[in-house]
């Protein structure tokens, strides 16, 4: 496995970064979704081939195996993030552990009245779901604005707190702004009224080092596929206590321990949650993710993309027609608009140049109407990413510019 001290991952793992000619593909969308270095899909090809067999059930010795090895993925994950194994709930990514707790946290927890509170830049996977079970239960919800650089401002979260709050749910990192939360304060402040913290970990597992103790939250969620994994499979974290209190949200095989018609028990955590055959070779191959992302180390692959970002975020203010929004030590995310240009016209021109990038509203729709904008063009790194991907979409965006006059 290659992976260097410097936090970057050799591009010539990803064979996802090539066109099909064998040319660069300058890849600028890792928020929406990683690529996958040869060893993640070596494990999928291994776990769907050779080794595969379902899980829990078979008396059989390779059944047996792969119940090891999906246990033993359960066991790599915590010890990715500081966890204990039986906290780590494997789902299909982070919309379905937000869901997961919204629905089975959220019935047993809420009532008429209580209070949830989001900030304005959460994606839509965090805000959805807590509307939903905001409706079901009479509970309402609080919105914390941003600060003027576009950071979910703590202060103002202080000034909404009140004793109805049960639960702040929040972007440890912003998927449009790269703006990085002070997650111990947040924890501090949810906890000084008896709140549990939720944090969306998305953009933060694939570039942050995690430790869910020192953190101080109570529930935290990712997706493989944002962390070099496949998709399918994504992880909730949960403090042990809680999760053990938590009624399942999903019924079927695997999440009881006895059924009949008069009665039926259900299994504990972490099991009770993963009703059905599970994401097995998912789960395996998001292992080996986690075995890649550690062997350059989180700490280097933060510093390499928060300075790419710095570099990005220099050059565009360059440019007298762009604007840039986040904060400055944005992780690895740049949000920018050019005037007189759609981010939708941007994307289809970087495209002919081989750069891909995101434009839209990046399902955080509240977050566009605060900066008044329709939507974003956003270029995201990966541990792959360097000054070749900058200097190429800096170019698209000078002919982006001549196209535009
Ligand atoms: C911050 C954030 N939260 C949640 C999600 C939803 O993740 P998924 O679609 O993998 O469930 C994303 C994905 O874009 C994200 O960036």
């Amino acid at each position: 496995m290659s992976g260097a001290a410097n936090g970057r991952g050799s591009k010539a793992d990803f064979p996802g970064l090539l066109n099909s000619d064998g040319s660069a593909w300058h890849y600028l969308d890792t928020a929406a979704t990683a690529q996958k270095p040869r060893v993640v899909i070596e494990a999928m090809a291994r776990a769907l081939g050779p080794d595969y067999a379902t899980v829990h059930r078979g008396v059989y010795t390779r059944s047996a195996e792969m119940t090891l090895g999906y246990e033993a993925a359960r066991r790599r994950i915590a010890r990715f993030i500081g966890g204990e194994e039986h906290e780590v709930v494997f789902v299909r990514g982070a919309t379905e552990a937000i869901n997961l707790v919204a629905a089975s946290w959220g019935r047993a927890n809420l009532r008429p009245g209580d209070r949830i509170v989001l900030s304005l830049l959460e994606h839509h996977s965090n805000i959805v779901p807590w509307q939903m079970i905001a409706e079901r239960t009479g509970a309402v919800i609080d919105v914390c604005p941003l600060t003027a650089d576009h950071r979910i401002d703590l202060d103002a979260l202080e000034g909404l707190l009140t004793p109805r709050i049960r639960m702040v749910a929040l972007a440890h990192v912003s998927n449009v702004l790269g703006s990085v939360l002070d997650a111990r304060r947040a924890a501090t402040l949810a906890h000084s009224v008896g709140a549990k913290l939720m944090l969306d970990g998305c953009q933060a597992a694939p570039r942050m080092a995690l430790d869910m103790a020192a953190l101080g939250c109570d529930f935290y969620a990712f997706s493989g596929h944002k962390l070099y994994g496949p998709t399918g499979v994504g992880v909730l974290w949960g403090r042990a206590e809680l999760l053990e209190a938590m009624p399942p949200w999903q019924g079927g095989g695997a999440m009881i321990e006895q059924v009949s018609f008069a009665r039926t028990t259900y299994a504990p955590a972490p099991q009770r949650f993963e009703a059905g055959t599970p994401m097995i070779a998912e789960a395996i191959a998001l292992a080996v993710a986690a075995d890649y992302v550690d062997a350059i180390g989180r700490e280097h692959l933060l510093a390499h993309e928060t300075a790419l970002a710095a570099t990005l975020r220099a050059a565009l203010g360059g440019f007298n027609s762009v604007r840039l929004f986040g904060p400055q030590d944005s992780a690895g995310i740049v949000s920018f608009g050019i005037e007189g240009v759609h981010p939708h016209d941007l994307g289809t021109i970087l495209d002919e140049e081989n750069v891909a990038i995101r434009a839209g509203h990046h399902c955080a729709q509240p977050l566009m109407e605060a900066l008044g904008v329709p939507a974003t063009a956003r270029a995201s790194f990966g541990l792959y990413s360097d000054e070749s991907d900058i200097a190429a979409l800096l170019r698209g965006i000078e002919r982006t510019q001549r196209i535009f006059g």
